[in-house]
């Protein structure tokens, strides 16, 4: 299935079986703000638990933190964000669109590579297992027609970033002749400068209100506490601070569905060390968030890093964990070795120490900071996005049918285990109930006795639950049920007193929390 049919049918799905919504949809929705429904909100929860028990539970040195959304402005003057948390901004003239400068010349370079991909698959195709690919990157005529396109636009465009030169990004703009995607105009407007935190007023205007933000990360309400939390949980260093929270930035372009929002949740880690030791610990949590990711099983290969050439000037290192969605891989994760530079500006904007004492070698310092930094709303899209698939089934009766599955990590799916009492009389929907009220206090169960029991089935494969146990009239003399596996489809009659510890197995946490530790 081409990639573009594939997302479009994901977002639909979701919407249809209650895993998101467009918000405030009986108004006609609001741009890029999305709400989750019924399924979603128990996969995000149980996407935040993963999360929490592998950074938390399992590290003896990692505490949690819940911080205000609202916070003193001064705190965005000192990270930065009030004098460059900016995007550049470039609109069209004719069809009054708005895009990022800097989106738009990538989108212009993925052309290029676009291309040669394409000789790649065509050369695969032609010469099958002779086809040596290194060999043919490094020396088609095409091919490096195109990387030396793509080598010089990058060039320029990192550059112009890095210098905030943003005469330069509108000039790349008209020396590739990139045009507006909608309209094919190439009438633009000069780039700006556009801040992406939201304002908003604190207090009633009577009494001198005053301006605050909303915080585009939740990464600053864990400095300013750094000394709070080491000094209450007598911390020793190394040691982290994680928090899950919402976030807020005025994206100018905000689209990809849950990709890119203005309102959305991050999962964050700040790993307070010694400095000197920042790179050990650097490559320590990649490798270690890698795995966490990889953990969820879905495809390896939809996985890889992505190296920043370009770092900001706070950082001494600096990587993504990218993520193949169905538009491309893009950015799941990031992975910064930030320095002291967070912790040095507060403690010189609010005039207030912000050292660590080592009671070992008698010195005090201002710990380095390594940061993992994950989208919660991105990690959810990935797992559903490496979870869908169409199936094509024979039927006994030689005709062919076809499933949708959401093959989500057991342990992550929104219902386990949904109870189908074969019909609805006989006694069936009692005991269906009766298993359900044992198995309720360990797992999220769901109730089921509408249409035929295929159709039942397919609902919870559409849903993505790993197991359904259907009560027949046998059950009510032999207590066995048929329990039926989401993925391979096999039923298998088992004793209802065995049923915990199937689903158990299958389900638990901590299946997934083994793989990495
Ligand atoms: N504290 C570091 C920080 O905020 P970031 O790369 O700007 O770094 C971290 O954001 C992660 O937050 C990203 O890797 C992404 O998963 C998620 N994220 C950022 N902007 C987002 C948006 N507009 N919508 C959804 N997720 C977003």
């Amino acid at each position: 299935m081409a990639q573009d049919d594939l997302f479009k049918k994901l977002i639909a799905h979701t919407k249809e079986y209650g895993y998101i919504f467009p918000s405030s949809e009986i108004y006609d929705g609001l741009s890029a703000v999305y709400d989750y429904g019924q399924y979603g909100v128990e996969l995000k929860n149980n996407i935040k638990q993963f999360w929490w028990d592998a950074m938390v539970k399992m590290h003896e040195n990692i505490v949690g933190l819940d911080s205000a959304i609202f916070m003193h402005p001064d705190i965005w003057k000192a990270s930065g964000h009030v004098g460059a948390f900016n995007d550049p901004l470039i609109d069209n003239k004719d069809s009054k669109k708005r895009y990022r400068a800097d989106d738009l010349v990538e989108e212009h370079i993925a052309k290029y590579q676009a291309k040669i991909d394409k000789d790649v698959e065509k050369g695969q195709n032609k010469f099958g297992d002779a086809f040596n690919k290194e060999q043919f990157l490094a020396t088609n005529p095409n091919v490096l027609r195109n990387q030396e396109k793509i080598n010089e636009i990058t060039a320029r465009l990192t550059k112009a970033l890095t210098s905030d030169d943003l005469v330069e990004l509108k000039q790349i703009i008209i020396d590739c002749e990139i045009a507006d995607p909608i309209s094919g105009s190439k009438n633009w407007t000069d780039v700006r400068q556009f801040n992406l935190m939201f304002e908003t007023l604190l207090g009633s205007t009577a009494d001198g209100a005053s301006k605050i933000y909303l915080r585009p990360e939740t990464a600053q309400g864990i400095f300013v506490n750094y000394l709070n939390v080491q000094k209450s949980g007598r911390m020793k260093i190394p040691f982290g601070i994680a928090q899950i929270g919402k976030a807020f930035r005025n994206e100018i372009v905000a689209r990809q569905f849950i990709f890119r929002m203005r309102e959305f949740e991050q999962m964050e880690m700040q790993f307070f060390v010694k400095p000197g030791t920042e790179l050990e610990w650097f490559e320590h949590w990649k490798n270690l968030r890698i795995k966490w990711h990889k953990a969820m099983g879905l495809p390896e290969e939809k996985y890889r890093f992505h190296k920043h050439d370009k770092l900001a000037h706070y950082a001494n290192a600096a990587f993504d964990i990218e993520f193949e969605f169905p538009f491309g891989f893009k950015e799941l994760e990031g992975i910064h070795s930030r320095t002291d530079f967070d912790l040095k500006q507060h403690q010189e904007f609010s005039g207030k120490k912000l050292q660590f004492f080592d009671p070992e070698s008698g010195e005090s310092f201002i710990p380095y900071v390594v940061e993992t930094s994950v989208g919660l709303d991105r990690t959810f899209l990935s797992v559903l996005s490496g979870a869908y698939y169409e199936e094509e089934l024979k039927k006994e009766n030689g005709e062919s049918d076809t499933r949708v599955v959401l093959r989500i990590p057991p342990a992550l799916a929104p219902i386990k285990l949904a109870v189908l009492p074969l019909i609805k009389k006989d006694g069936l929907p009692e005991k269906a109930r009766e298993i359900i009220d044992e198995l309720k206090f360990d797992f999220t169960c769901q109730y089921d006795e509408k249409d035929s029991i295929g159709r039942r089935y397919r609902r919870q494969d559409a849903i993505g639950t790993p197991y359904c146990i259907t009560i027949d009239h046998d059950t009510l003399k032999d207590n066995m049920v048929t329990i039926r596996d989401r993925d391979t489809m096999v039923q298998e009659r088992v004793l209802i007193t065995n049923l915990a510890h199937i689903v158990d197995e299958k389900v638990n946490m901590k299946n997934l929390l083994k793989k990495i530790f």
